[in-house]
């Protein structure tokens, strides 16, 4: 693995992110609505419950890598877990909101949510990590070792 910039740590999501910009840097993806920090905060601890761990079942994973230096989110990406009945009740990860602040593109730091990602699936026990994406990203998931399998259908309410 590339070594990340020293200025830079990765580690779980924090409910503070949300002073950390978190909800900035997600919107190099999609419309975020800011829904204050109350509700922030008890979004985060619906999804992310202080007693959940790996072995208890976590369902949710999600990560960000801060800027030591501006005290940032500067990246961040999430993994669920979904539990099924075939493959020996096998579990399947997918990876969702893959986002790096625009000034920070291009150095790594998306490989680098995506590994974390994969390494979390895997130590979930899942037999596969899936994602959709955009024709255009295709060539970034496959420098993270992702290969292109079926299609992504949509239906929205
Ligand atoms: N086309 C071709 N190659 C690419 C592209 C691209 N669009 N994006 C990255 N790469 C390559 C890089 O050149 C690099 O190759 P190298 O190892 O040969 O140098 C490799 O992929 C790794 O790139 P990173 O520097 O890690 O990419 P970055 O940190 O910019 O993250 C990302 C990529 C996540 C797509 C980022 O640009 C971003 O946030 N874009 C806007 C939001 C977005 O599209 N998110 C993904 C949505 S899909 C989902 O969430 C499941």
């Amino acid at each position: 693995r590339d070594a990340l910039p020293s200025d830079l740590h990765v580690r779980p999501l924090a409910v503070d992110d949300y002073h950390r910009g978190h909800l900035e840097v997600l919107k190099v993806l999609s419309v975020v609505n800011d829904p204050g920090f109350d509700a922030y905060r008890a979004h985060f601890e619906s999804m992310l419950p202080a007693n959940t761990s790996a072995s208890k079942g976590q369902t949710y994973y999600v990560i960000s890598i801060v800027s030591k230096q501006t005290d940032k989110v500067v990246a961040t990406g999430s993994v669920f877990i979904e539990r099924k009945f075939l493959r020996g009740l096998g579990s399947v990860g997918h990876i969702e909101d893959i986002a790096v602040s625009k000034d920070m593109q291009g150095k790594k730091l998306g490989l680098r949510v995506i590994q974390t990602l994969v390494a979390l699936s895997e130590k979930a026990g899942c037999y596969k990590t899936i994602l959709n994406c955009s024709d255009e990203n295709i060539p970034f998931y496959e420098k993270c070792g992702f290969k292109k399998k079926e299609n992504e259908m949509a239906k929205y309410a």
